[in-house]
């Protein structure tokens, strides 16, 4: 099987779908990877260091016929006037970002070729997908580098500086909206010294904000932000009027401000209009990441810098781009994770039974499969944590969460408690005493060792160590209970030593967990 890596159609792009230290996973995967000539020189990736890692470097018809084709842009129309797609092998797999929403056209011809076609956009917001997700790679690099763009341009220190020379105080920073890029642009304006300030219409972001460092800020109207799946939802008229009181405000103090606030589906809200521009010290900056979904800012000019009153407007749409190597290595590492989801070498296959590729297959074998229905068995989104944080689809994601369970489950669980009180009653009547005194601990730990851990608040823990917290709770719990005997025997001497190394492992975890977030303050 081989994987074809093209050049990216439009100049403006600089990053190519498969960077050199990516092929070498590629080849253990067992495919062969054939590199279009110069893919990847807007990256600073020369051909050599292609051919170094394994590759081979080859023309434009030999990367598109490849089996399976890794481009970052939907494909387009060449200058000679021939579309891109028209190159695929039917058979083949393109792996890409889409825009399934408003490419249907694209799609269509995609179809027509009777190849398919994965958009790496739609890849679902499970824990197993993270590694997958471009969205969320994109996005904090996007975030970073929207801070980059504002240092450039504004005039002062970032960092407090105290000098024989004079002083000047540490550069103000709001950052409006905390996902992904968000949490990025916070980490990366802290890094630099600002005194960082954010804001999100979701409570649940506080404590990440807040973890970084930053200061929260709040409006006097109540009212909740989560949408479905833990996306945004469209506030009402007050709370926005709240909101833009108070970014009127921040905007008189501020010398940044970083604008990522995204409701899926939908355009972007405005929420820096001219007057809070006006209300902004000559030399500061707006860095309006919002831009390519209709911008936060009412001055925004998408794909430019605007000056007006003084104030740098910032409307990039290719920031990811603008970190090309690193965007490069990212995305070549998704698309290496989703070719081993998807069976790798020759076992590779589009199984529709596994969600990640059920919701990704825009187009399977010559047929098109938009719009996608829900995969019928959900898995809980992710947390939003500042390093396991998850992007979300600047149009509408089908959010893992919002999906029902089969109706079959409920009868399912209810079958599974009436044979354990079967089994339990029979065991009642017939087992030796000692042996119910075990069962006893054994399912008292389970439930209340589970609870105790479980219902800790998970901060920057992630699921696993929840789960793994949780199952040390039942032994702790277990553990107590058993050496809890009168008498000093084996079981009793099992128990300590049960409870000494779960304790350490909940200990451990908490500390590990302490020292992450340490990570994050200066
Ligand atoms: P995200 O969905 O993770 O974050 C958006 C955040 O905005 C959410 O936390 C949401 O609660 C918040 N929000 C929504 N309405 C709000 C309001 N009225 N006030 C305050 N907060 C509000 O999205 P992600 O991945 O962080 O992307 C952020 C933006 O950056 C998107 O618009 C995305 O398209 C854009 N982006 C831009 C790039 C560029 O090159 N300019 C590259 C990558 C992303």
């Amino acid at each position: 099987m081989q994987v074809g890596v093209p050049k990216e159609l439009s100049v403006a792009e600089r990053r190519v779908a498969v960077a050199p230290d990516t092929v070498p996973r590629l080849l253990k995967l067992g495919y062969t990877v054939a590199v279009e000539t110069g893919a990847g020189t807007l990256a600073g990736f020369s051909d050599q260091a292609y051919l170094d890692a394994g590759a081979r470097v080859v023309d434009r018809d030999t990367a598109w016929g490849s089996d399976i084709v890794a481009h970052i842009e939907p494909p387009g129309v060449r200058d000679d006037g021939r579309h891109e797609v028209d190159d695929l092998r039917a058979g083949a797999i393109l792996i890409s970002q889409l825009d399934p929403a408003r490419n249907g056209e694209l799609l269509a011809r995609i179809a027509a070729v009777g190849a398919s076609a994965i958009a790496m956009e739609r890849i679902p917001r499970i824990t197993r997908a993270q590694k997958m997700d471009v969205l969320s790679s994109m996005a904090n690099i996007a975030g970073y580098r929207a801070v980059v763009e504002a240092a450039t341009l504004y005039g002062g220190f970032f960092t407090g500086q105290m000098t024989a020379a004079g002083k000047a105080p540490p550069a103000r920073v709001l950052v409006i909206g905390a996902g992904v890029a968000g949490l990025a642009a916070i980490g990366a304006a802290r890094a630099l010294g600002a005194d960082v300030r954010a804001f999100d219409v979701r409570a649940a972001c506080r404590e990440q904000v807040e973890s970084m460092g930053a200061t929260f800020l709040q409006v006097s109207v109540e009212e909740s932000g989560e949408g479905a799946g833990g996306y945004a939802k469209t506030m009402s008229p007050e709370f926005i009027a709240a909101e833009m009181a108070l970014f009127l405000e921040q905007a008189r103090q501020c010398d940044i401000i970083v604008t990522t606030a995204l409701i899926p589906g939908k355009r972007a809200p405005i929420l820096i209009t001219a007057e809070h521009v006006a209300a902004m010290r000559p030399g500061s900056v707006v860095v309006d990441m919002a831009a390519a979904t209709g911008g936060n800012c009412e001055l925004t000019r998408p794909g430019q810098v605007a000056v007006e009153h003084g104030v740098s407007i910032v409307g990039y749409t290719d920031l990811p781009s603008r970190m090309a190597p690193v965007a490069s290595r990212f995305y070549g590492q998704n698309v290496a994770h989703l070719l081993d989801d998807m069976g790798g070498g020759a076992k590779t296959r589009i199984n529709l039974e596994d969600e990640v590729l059920h919701q990704s297959a825009v187009v399977l074998d010559g047929q098109v499969r938009w719009p996608i229905e829900p995969f019928p068995k959900a898995e809980a989104p992710p947390p939003t944590a500042p390093a396991a944080a998850v992007a979300k689809a600047p149009d509408a994601h089908v959010p893992a969460i919002a999906q029902k369970p089969p109706a079959h489950t409920g009868a399912w669980k209810r079958g599974a408690v009436l044979v354990a009180a079967v089994v339990l009653a029979v065991l009642g009547v017939t087992a030796p005493g000692e042996f119910l005194q075990h069962l006893t601990v054994f399912v008292l730990a389970c439930f209340v060792g589970w609870q105790l851990i479980w219902n800790v608040t998970p901060a920057l823990h992630t699921p696993l160590m929840s789960v793994t917290n949780a199952i040390s709770g039942i032994i702790v719990l277990g553990g107590m209970l058993t050496a809890g005997n009168a008498e000093i025997d084996a079981a009793a001497i099992l128990g300590a030593i049960a409870i000494l190394f779960a304790s350490i492992n909940i200990a451990g975890g908490f500390f590990v967990t302490q020292r992450m977030l340490r990570m994050f303050h200066r």
